[in-house]
């Protein structure tokens, strides 16, 4: 057996120690950089946790597997200054998952080589360090988390109305100012966004709860869909997600978790109400999207009522009248009086939007032109400007009051 090298002493604000039963990892110069401590098992880890240190564990191929990666989950809750790196034999979405699920703040591949791996203990252990390895671990939508893009929520009470379609349009033109996005699917049961940008869900929010309190953000955005420039999408599961899927609030913290990647887009499923209340709650802005017809301003209108949301004064709501024209439906402007929202956009209804959805791109990216694509991209320039608020004037104007000023519906 070759022999392990002598660790360096370094002064370091953390400490690495190896988990490898067969060092494998010291032993393939998988990790050249200077470390304190190797131990044989994960159990072997946790009596070096005994002192409260922060520490970075690398967690060696032999110990990537469903049993060892479970005993480190039952680790890193025990032990909010444990952060874990699994060295993994290869990358498969199941291993993936499952380290993610463990609490991993980062995966790296053996192939990846020795650079990739010290590169990630050092990232992973300042950011421990900086995110005060003595607390407990918190979401990033913590008001102590770092620099964070703004959630944008889309939502319409009725389906068919086109929330989707604004949620992918505004995501990818975001994308497209240079902002980054992430565009996050947020109907476990069945959303569209991975159909209507023509990509293959491998990975939803499904594989994200749970985990998002330690991954890094650069590890999520790996978790990701990369779809054109700068937009990373979170599709739906393949699957449809049963009852015993995740709850809103886990669902809101992943989304949360993204922001360090860039401005959040979601795109919320139609009559889910514990869900919108609990995107509503987080949101920064808030999309709300009808056709011209009074069913659909019915029921956005009844809609809001049930959110307690007072959109005319809550400066964070803003509308979008998809598929107007005046043919005998309503005038944008009495929508916009029944809801008391102004400034409302109106996407004109557009064969351009159903090519580009049948080409699986959205109509911003593949018909700039059109005048749906043009109202679509003005609701995007909309948001390039940053806007500061405080939670506290969001938090008032939730106050419900049934049937404030509005028409009756
Ligand atoms: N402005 C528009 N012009 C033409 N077709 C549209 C427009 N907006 C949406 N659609 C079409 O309407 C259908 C429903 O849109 P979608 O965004 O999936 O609605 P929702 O998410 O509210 O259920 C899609 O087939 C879409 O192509
Ligand atoms: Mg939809």
């Amino acid at each position: 057996m070759a022999l392990l090298p002598v660790p360096e002493v370094v002064d370091r604000p953390f400490r690495v120690v190896i988990v490898d039963g067969v060092h494998d990892v010291v032993v393939d110069g998988c990790i050249d950089g200077p470390y304190d401590e190797v131990v044989d098992a994960i159990a072997g880890l946790e009596r070096a946790l005994g002192d409260g240190r922060a520490t970075v564990a690398v967690i060696g191929p032999g110990h990537a597997h469903a049993f060892g990666l479970e005993q480190l989950h039952r680790l890193v809750v025990a032990h909010p200054h444990l952060a874990p790196v699994v060295v993994a034999p290869d990358l498969s979405t199941d291993l993936l998952q499952q380290a993610v699920r463990a609490g991993a703040r980062d995966v790296v591949a053996r192939a990846a080589g020795p650079r990739a791996l010290v590169d990630a203990v050092e990232r992973v252990g300042a950011d421990l360090v900086a995110r005060g390895a003595d607390r407990a671990p918190r979401p990033w939508s913590d008001p102590g988390a770092p620099r964070r893009g703004r959630l944008i929520v889309v939502h319409a009470p009725k389906g068919g109305v086109g929330t989707t379609t604004v949620a992918v349009n505004l995501a990818s033109a975001l994308a497209a100012s240079g902002t980054g996005a992430v565009l996050v699917d947020a109907d476990l049961a069945g959303g569209d966004v991975a159909l209507l940008l023509g990509v293959t869900p491998e990975r939803s929010a499904l594989d994200l709860v749970g985990s998002v309190h330690y991954a890094e953000p650069e590890f999520l955005r790996s978790l990701l869909v990369p779809v054109g420039e700068g937009l990373l999408v979170l599709p739906a599961p393949a699957e449809p997600s049963g009852p015993d899927g995740p709850s809103p609030e886990e669902l809101v913290a992943v989304s949360a978790a993204l922001r360090p990647l860039g401005t959040v887009v979601v795109d919320l499923p139609a009559g889910s109400d514990a869900l919108v209340r609990a995107f509503v709650d987080e949101a920064d802005e808030i999309v709300l999207v009808t056709t011209l017809d009074v069913a659909g301003v019915k029921h956005l209108h009844q809609g809001l009522l049930r959110l307690g949301l007072a959109a005319e004064r809550d400066p964070r709501c803003r509308l979008v009248v998809n598929r107007a024209s005046t043919r005998g439906g309503l005038a944008v402007r009495e929508v916009e009086r029944v809801l008391g929202l102004r400034g409302a956009h109106a996407v004109p209804d557009d064969p351009a939007v159903t090519r580009a959805v049948n080409a699986g791109v959205p109509v911003v990216r593949t018909a700039p032109r059109a005048p749906a694509a043009r109202e679509l991209a003005r609701l995007a320039s909309a948001y390039a400007e940053p806007r500061s608020r405080g939670r506290r004037r969001r938090r008032a104007a939730r106050t419900p009051e049934p049937g404030s000023g509005r028409r009756g519906w």
